[in-house]
């Protein structure tokens, strides 16, 4: 027999469970299906903190502000304004539900990140805000009664007549598949840091609910924009870990290996200069003294301060053998943040009926070209809390907005022309082997490098066609998927082809986009590219 739901929710980050709490609340029967252990999630690894302008001397117009400037040009104004106007209400939702801020003298602590014009930063347990949050609100969800279903992976949303009607899972330990169905479906299911080989992202960040939408025939938003975060630590044997903005915001500094501090150079903000032009800055830094990192240096802080303060990051890096009170830390970038995904308004809803995205796998436009950190777990709160009042006390139906863009192309409209491609220059750093053997099974990996070293922090026309070429390639020879590992793959792949295509579209520079052979802003490019698969779902 097939269960039915009020709601199925797809993911257990940040987005997942508040929209479930949110939705129990209100009484509704609420299925939560998560595809590893419910606390797996980026939510978990978030460092810095959540931005809200709740100190003294900052306002939400400042903070609106930063957040239109950090955009470049592509932030939906109305969709920025609902973030940082609701942002005290939704901290709010989340000290209710357990969470809890640091706090010195009776007052909240803020600190200060990136392109911020204020402290405006809340942060737990130091440096370990996601897990505060993650922890807090996994124990809420089962106490209140949420069916939580982990291991359990979406596979294919169900739609009939044109409206999503529920959910195709796979258990991951046994293979088998399940149909569940219900009056709504939210996709939660995070971003896709791991269509790239070197990323922040933990490895459930595959990208899949902006494969599960486009799949179903839903719009696809702004994905040839990935923030990529400059300083992951940069150690030969270590896995990538992030060494939080917030360590520039209480005042390292960025050196390369010649001991020279060069953000100056860049940017007036300097090391607090908007992520785009950090990262591009180190990457250029990286390739002129041909080296694979920069030095991170906070040792005017003594070990007691930093433990206190970055206890995660401090240990981390002690455990590879780096006092951060003595030693330069070596860093490097990593793609970090989804800025595009399923298209929403700002009720959450997609292109499709019955269908809901909220948190980093959704498009709201509020991000536009480059987000402003410690924007994306707020951006989840805000969203979600408003989906779920649509969905419970839904007002007229609402067609989303009209948008400046392109028009909408499928995956199909855009081929490479040219395939004669040179490596260029970029393309050396952190360098790998290209996998065109055909008898080689195609793994996630081969799709990670190709995307690292071709749609990276810089891109050209050759390299980003000889990618679209060769994943072009791969998506008509891929088996069916059978597994966890098969499943990702198509969706990574699946979002590598939107995100390479977007990029080569896109003949001009703005956030983190960057294009060597058109590396001015255009205004003719103040829109959007969408992606919408032509023919209907099987
Ligand atoms: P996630 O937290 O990624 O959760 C997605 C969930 O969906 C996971 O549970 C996953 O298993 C599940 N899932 C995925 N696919 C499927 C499927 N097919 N079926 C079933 N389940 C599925 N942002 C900030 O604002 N401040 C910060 O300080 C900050 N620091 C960060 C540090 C790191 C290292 C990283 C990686 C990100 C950071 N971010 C930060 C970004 C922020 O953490 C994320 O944008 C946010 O947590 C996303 O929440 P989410 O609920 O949308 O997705
Ligand atoms: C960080 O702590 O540097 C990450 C903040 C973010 O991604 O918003």
């Amino acid at each position: 027999m097939i269960q039915h739901y009020d709601l199925i929710t797809i993911g257990s980050g940040i987005a997942g469970l508040y929209a479930s709490i949110q939705a129990d609340e209100r009484g509704a029967s609420v299925l939560l299906v998560t595809k590893d252990g419910i606390e797996e999630a980026s939510t978990r690894y978030a460092q810095g903190g959540i931005a809200a302008a709740v100190g003294h001397n900052d306002t939400p117009a400042d903070h609106l502000r930063d957040t239109i400037e950090a955009g470049a040009g592509l932030v939906d104004e109305e969709a920025a304004q609902i973030l940082v106007d609701g942002a005290a209400a939704r901290i709010a939702d989340l000290v209710r539900y357990g969470v809890q801020f640091d706090a010195a003298d009776g007052a909240v602590s803020l600190t200060t990140e990136a392109a911020h014009s204020a402290p405006r930063i809340l942060h737990a347990r130091g440096d370990q805000t996601g897990l505060e949050i993650e922890l807090s609100l996994t124990a809420l969800a089962r106490r209140q009664g949420v069916t939580i279903l982990e291991h359990t992976l979406a596979d294919r949303l169900l739609v009939e007549n044109g409206r999503v009607k529920g959910v195709e899972t796979m258990d991951t330990a046994s293979g088998q598949h399940h149909l569940y169905t219900a009056n709504q479906v939210i996709l939660a299911t995070g971003g896709a840091g791991q269509m790239y080989g070197v990323t922040t992202n933990p490895l459930v960040s595959t990208g899949d609910g902006v494969a599960l939408a486009y799949n179903s025939g839903a719009e696809i938003m702004d994905m040839e924009f990935t923030q990529f975060h400059p300083t992951s630590l940069h150690l030969e044997d270590a896995p990538v870990f992030l060494i939080s903005e917030a360590v520039r915001g209480e005042g390292a500094t960025l050196l390369n290996t010649r001991g020279e501090r060069f953000m100056p150079n860049y940017h007036e903000g300097a090391e607090l200069a908007p992520r785009d032009i950090v990262a591009r800055a180190t990457h250029r830094e990286m390739r002129e003294s041909d080296t694979d990192h920069v030095l991170l240096d906070i040792t005017a802080r003594d070990a007691s301060w930093l433990t206190a303060r970055f206890p995660k990051i401090y240990q981390t890096c002690l455990d590879h053998g780096l006092d951060m009170a003595k030693d330069r830390i070596p860093v490097s970038p990593a793609a970090h943040y989804t800025m595009g995904g399923v298209r929403t308004n700002t009720w959450g809803e997609t292109t499709l009926p019955g269908l809901f995205a909220v948190g980093e796998v959704a498009c709201t436009g509020v991000h536009g070209a480059n987000r402003l950190a410690s924007n994306s777990l707020l951006e989840t709160v805000i969203f979600a809390n408003r989906t779920v009042k649509r969905l419970f006390d839904p007002p007229e139906p609402m067609p989303l907005p009209p948008i400046a863009s392109s028009g909408t192309q499928s995956l199909d409209d855009i081929v490479p022309k040219l395939m004669h491609a040179e490596p260029t220059t970029h393309s050396k750093i952190r360098h790998t082997d290209d996998r065109a053997d055909s008898h080689h099974k195609l793994l996630i990996e081969d799709v990670q490098k190709l995307m690292w070293n071709d749609v990276s922090i810089e891109r050209d026309r050759n390299c980003l066609e000889k990618t679209i070429f060769q994943l072009d390639n791969w998506a008509t020879t891929i088996p069916r998927p059978i597994d966890r590992a098969g499943y990702e793959l198509r969706a990574a792949l699946t979002c590598g082809r939107i995100a390479a295509k977007a990029a080569l579209a896109r003949e001009e520079s703005r956030g983190a986009h960057y294009r060597l052979d058109y590396p001015e802003s255009d205004n003719k490019w103040r829109k959007h590219l969408i992606f919408s698969r032509k023919e209907q779902p099987q």
